[in-house]
């Protein structure tokens, strides 16, 4: 892969399970290592990096210093903003994430918010949503943001953004929740295995069914798939071993907004 230079990267963690950044160190093509030791050049990343303490935080304010105006910024995690955000702080001074967030975003050259939570404040914002949980694009404002939802964000999508922006400079194409084209353009019911029997009306009635075990769809046990924009079906996970709906379980919409609420995986008023 030839890259015009290697891009710089802050990677911060917020209100989040970094199961993002482990999605990110099973990716396959390139591997998290080729990404790190030829594409990017991966200044800040607490997962990742040696420094910890003090340190990390040195780290941190040399590259911001460094690469100012250059660098991309990966968020993951959403930011916590009831009571004055003091749900949610870094750091040795305590920063609250939403003025840290805030203080990091100022001299990005673009910010890519990697998963459910960063994108649209994810499990922490389901109701009742006591931290005041949002996403980036909800205090970030004045910056190119590329929403990549979804719990976890498909590392392949990750990659498909930066390596685009890698090898050209630019960043890709966005819907109007500021999401790739490329990754959501689709809806998961359009390229689903099982849609031959949706349109056959061949469904699962009863898990471990005949027709669970015949691969019948899944919408009747309750799959969001038609309601769901992302390319999983063709991507998938695990270096492209399987995906929720051929697991055998409907698609729990995890990259929509609101999903946790919005699908009723619990009680909402
Ligand atoms: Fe659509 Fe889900 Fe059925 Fe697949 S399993 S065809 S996504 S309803
Ligand atoms: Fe999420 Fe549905 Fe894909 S649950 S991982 S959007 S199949």
């Amino acid at each position: 892969i030839e890259v015009l230079n290697r891009v710089p990267v802050i990677w911060v963690n917020l209100q989040d399970c970094a199961g993002n950044s482990e999605a990110l160190l099973r990716a396959d093509g390139p591997t998290v290592d080729e990404l790190i030791l030829d594409i990017i050049s991966l200044e800040f990343h607490e997962l990742l990096m040696a420094p910890s303490g003090e340190a990390a935080e040195i780290q941190l304010e040399d590259a911001m210093t460094t690469f100012k105006g250059e660098y991309l910024l990966f968020v993951e995690g959403s930011i916590p903003t009831a009571d004055g955000g003091i749900y949610g702080t870094i750091g040795t001074s305590g920063e609250k994430y939403v003025d840290h967030i805030k203080r990091v975003a100022v001299d990005a050259a673009g910010i890519v918010a990697v998963g459910t939570c960063a994108t649209y404040g994810g499990v922490s914002a389901a109701y009742p949503n006591p931290t005041g949980a949002c996403g980036v694009m909800d205090i970030i404002k004045d910056k190119p943001i590329v929403n990549i939802p979804a719990c976890p964000a498909n590392p392949a999508n990750m990659l498909g953004v930066i390596l685009m922006y890698a090898m050209t400079g630019e960043l890709p194409e966005l819907d109007t929740l500021l999401r790739p084209k490329f990754a959501f353009g689709t809806r998961i019911h359009d390229t689903c295995e099982r849609r031959v029997h949706f349109d056959a009306g061949e469904y699962v009635e009863e898990w471990g069914d005949a027709a669970a075990q015949a691969g019948h769809c899944l919408y009747k046990m309750g799959c969001k798939g038609p309601m769901t924009f992302n390319n999983c079906p063709t991507v998938k996970f695990n270096r492209g071993e399987s995906w929720p709906v051929a697991a055998g379980h409907g698609c729990i919409g995890c990259s929509e907004p609101g999903f946790f609420d919005k699908f009723n995986h619990f009680e909402a008023p």
